[in-house]
Order: structure tokens, then C-alpha cells, then sequence
């Protein structure tokens, strides 16, 4: 099941509900922080040094976001991304997800880190993927794409996400504020059914043509056999850093 629909997500909780009393479903998504943001990048691809604002406001971020009515949906897999911004109103958790943005790289003017809050009884995961302003790793990557939202995040972290969640096949992922679309994306790849919901006449037209041109890509491995592969990559200890010389005073002593 794929499933966008062009409406305020509050009038679906009852949908979202229903579906939750047949099926696994895992809330993952990424609302307006409330913080009025307005981005100054432009996602015209040819003019991408230039710094104008062509991204109208977040539809929502005018106002404090309030996890209430997700948080009591209770389900097993909750991943709200933007946490920082409003984490005095989340439950004490285990588990805080962090996207290192910067990389290693010089800090700009935007946030070295973004945090997600998640009900997962796992330690605090770190993901680092370079997203300094329009300066972006992988498949975002100036050369390859346009910004599509001015809140927009890499699939790559989403992929990541659904691999922290661990999740059962067949699950639903259920995304309220889908914005440009890089859960839905990383739900297809790895064979999960989604439903993203998007109140913004703009950014719904991008995110069905950014689902519809994922939709076409060939799989040429079962995706959930994808996924969990990916999952056991995950697990496996990281290469040996090759060892440092040693000091003229560790030669002599070891
Ligand atoms: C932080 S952005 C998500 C950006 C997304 N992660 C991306 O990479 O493109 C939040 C999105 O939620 C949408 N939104 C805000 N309030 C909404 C509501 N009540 N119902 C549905 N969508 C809503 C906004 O239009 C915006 O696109």
C-alpha cells in the first residue's frame, strides 16, 4: 500500500487509527518545529549560490508543535524528528536519535546537529551525513539535485532511521508531515507500505512526483531482504584505524 493524501493531517487520525488496529504501524516523521523558519536557499538549480528566499513559510511552524496527539497513538515505533526544538514537551526517553550534519566540516551559521525523539528501547544513536547549508553528501548533492523544501532531509537519514526501528515486514509507515517526501522514498526502498500525508498544495505536487519517480526505480533484490542486510552491515565492528606512529618516548619505552 502507497497512499498520499492532500489533507491536514489531525482529520486523518481517525484513518490512521483504523489502520493501526489491523496492521503494524510505525509514526515516523518530521513536523514544523515551530520556529518560523524561512529558508534562504534557492531550489532554483542554476542560481543555487545565490541567496534568496523562494521557499514560502512552513505551514504550521508559526506556532509551538504539540506531540500530544501522536504520542497517544502509542505505537511501538515513534520517530519525531526537529526534537530539539520542542523536547520540554516529550517524555523522557532512552533513546535520542542525532544527525551530525556537519561532518568534521567548519560550523556555519545553521545547527551542527538536529535530534529526533523516538520510543525505541535502544541506546542514542548518531548518524553523520554532511548537510551544511547547500552544501549537501549523496543523492542531494548540488550536482545531482535541487533543494525540494526548505526543511528538506537526506533519505540517506531516513533509510538509517527505519533501520534503527527494526521493524517487521509488512509494516505501515506513517508519515503526517511528509513535506518533500525522503520517508516515503526510503519506505519504498526498503519495502515498507507508507502513507504520507501533506497539508501544502506545493510540496504535495513534489512529494507525488518524487514518490512516483522512486516508484520507478528497478529492485533487483527483494527490498526487505535489502533492509535487512543492511541492518546486520550496520551491526558489524567498523574497519581497524590504521595504528598512529608512535612518539619518540613510546620507541624507547615499548
Ligand atoms: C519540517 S517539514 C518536513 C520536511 C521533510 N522532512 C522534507 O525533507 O521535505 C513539515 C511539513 O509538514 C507540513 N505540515 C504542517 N502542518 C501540517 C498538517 N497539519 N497536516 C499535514 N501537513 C502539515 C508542512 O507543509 C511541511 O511540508
Amino acid at each position: 500500500m502507497l497512499d498520499l493524501l492532500h489533507v491536514d493531517c489531525y482529520e486523518a487520525l481517525p484513518h490512521i487509527l483504523s489502520l493501526a488496529k489491523i496492521r503494524p504501524v510505525a509514526l515516523i516523521s518530521d513536523p514544523p518545529y515551530g520556529i518560523n523558519y524561512r529558508s534562504t536557499h534557492s531550489s532554483a538549480p542554476n542560481n543555487w549560490f545565490q541567496r534568496y528566499t523562494d521557499f514560502d513559510p512552513i505551514v504550521g511552524d508559526d506556532e509551538p508543535f504539540d506531540p500530544t496527539c501522536w504520542l497517544d497513538l502509542a505505537f511501538p515505533w515513534i520517530v519525531l524528528w526537529g526534537a530539539n526544538h520542542y523536547m520540554s514537551q516529550m517524555p523522557s526517553t532512552k533513546c535520542i536519535l542525532t544527525w551530525d550534519k556537519l561532518a568534521g566540516k567548519t560550523p556555519c551559521d545553521s545547527s551542527d546537529t538536529e535530534l529526533a525523539y523516538t520510543n525505541l528501547d535502544k541506546p542514542c544513536r548518531t548518524f553523520t551525513h554532511l548537510w551544511r547549508g547547500l552544501i549537501r553528501a549523496g543523492e542531494a548533492n548540488g550536482s545531482r539535485s535541487h533543494k525540494l523544501h526548505g526543511n528538506q532531509k537526506p533519505v540517506e537519514l531516513m533509510m538509517w532511521v527505519l533501520r534503527m526501528c527494526n521493524l517487521p515486514r509488512g509494516t505501515l509507515i506513517v508519515d503526517p508531515f511528509a513535506g518533500s517526501g525522503p520517508i516515503g522514498q526510503a519506505a519504498i526502498r526498503y519495502g515498507f507500505d507508507y502513507l504520507g500525508i501533506e497539508k501544502d498544495a506545493k510540496h504535495f505536487t513534489t512529494l507525488q512526483s518524487v514518490i512516483n519517480k522512486e516508484l520507478k526505480q528497478p529492485h533487483l533484490t527483494d527490498p526487505y531482504e535489502t533492509y535487512q542486510n543492511a541492518i546486520a552491515a550496520d551491526r558489524k565492528p567498523a574497519a581497524k584505524e590504521p595504528a598512529e606512529p608512535k612518539t619518540a618516548i613510546q620507541q624507547t619505552l615499548f
